[in-house]
């Protein structure tokens, strides 16, 4: 097993309850107060998107825990990174899709021309529930013309079942 998994692992706290009765919220902000395993975790991602694309030319982070790890990931690459934000929070002119959230809908927008049609494009966040949000952002970069590599989580909750949803390959480095 490789340690810097473990190391990461131990740092993600699991709180019942929140936000709601019968959650259990996973924090990775824990990984974020010690410089030594969020630089564990860069890495790992890194590994794992060299191992899926030899060439990467956008980090896509989904607001707001995606946008945490992407720019170190972009800085690393040499790549771009770009934001998907909610509604109405990127000025000029943007790209839209509409998406489902456990009650009601939400949309998220991304700033055109910050991808160029035929870019290989990396979607992160920090976890992955029903899927919604990644098969939003999917269909997204889709819209202006982006060429989906990978779709990685730091997170994956299994048991929703989430991947189904997501139209491209999805990658998780801890499953619950
Ligand atoms: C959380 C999480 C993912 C999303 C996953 O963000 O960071 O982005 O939910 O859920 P899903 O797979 O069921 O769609 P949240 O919507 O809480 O937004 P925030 O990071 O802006 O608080
Ligand atoms: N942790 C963080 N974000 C989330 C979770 C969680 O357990 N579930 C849905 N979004």
């Amino acid at each position: 097993a490789d340690e810097r998994l473990s190391r990461v692992k131990g740092a993600v706290r699991g709180f019942p309850d929140f936000p709601k009765p019968g959650i259990l919220f996973r924090d990775i902000f824990p990984i974020l107060r010690d410089p030594s395993l969020l630089k564990d975790l860069c890495s790992l991602m890194l590994d794992h998107i060299r191992s899926k694309t030899s060439e990467v030319d956008v980090i896509v982070g989904l607001e707001a825990r995606g946008f945490l790890f992407g720019p170190i990931l972009a800085m690393e690459l040499g790549c771009s990174f770009v934001p998907i934000r909610k509604a109405g929070k990127l000025p000029g002119k943007t790209e839209k899709v509409e998406y489902i959230l456990e009650y009601g809908k939400d949309v998220f927008e991304i700033q055109e021309g910050s991808i160029l049609k035929g870019q290989k494009v990396v979607i992160v966040d920090d976890l992955l529930a029903t899927g919604g949000t990644m098969k939003a952002a999917c269909e997204l970069v889709k819209k202006v013309g982006g060429d989906i590599k990978d779709c990685l989580v730091v997170i994956e909750l299994s048991d929703l079942k989430g991947r189904d949803k997501v139209p491209e390959g999805c990658s998780s480095l801890i499953n619950y």
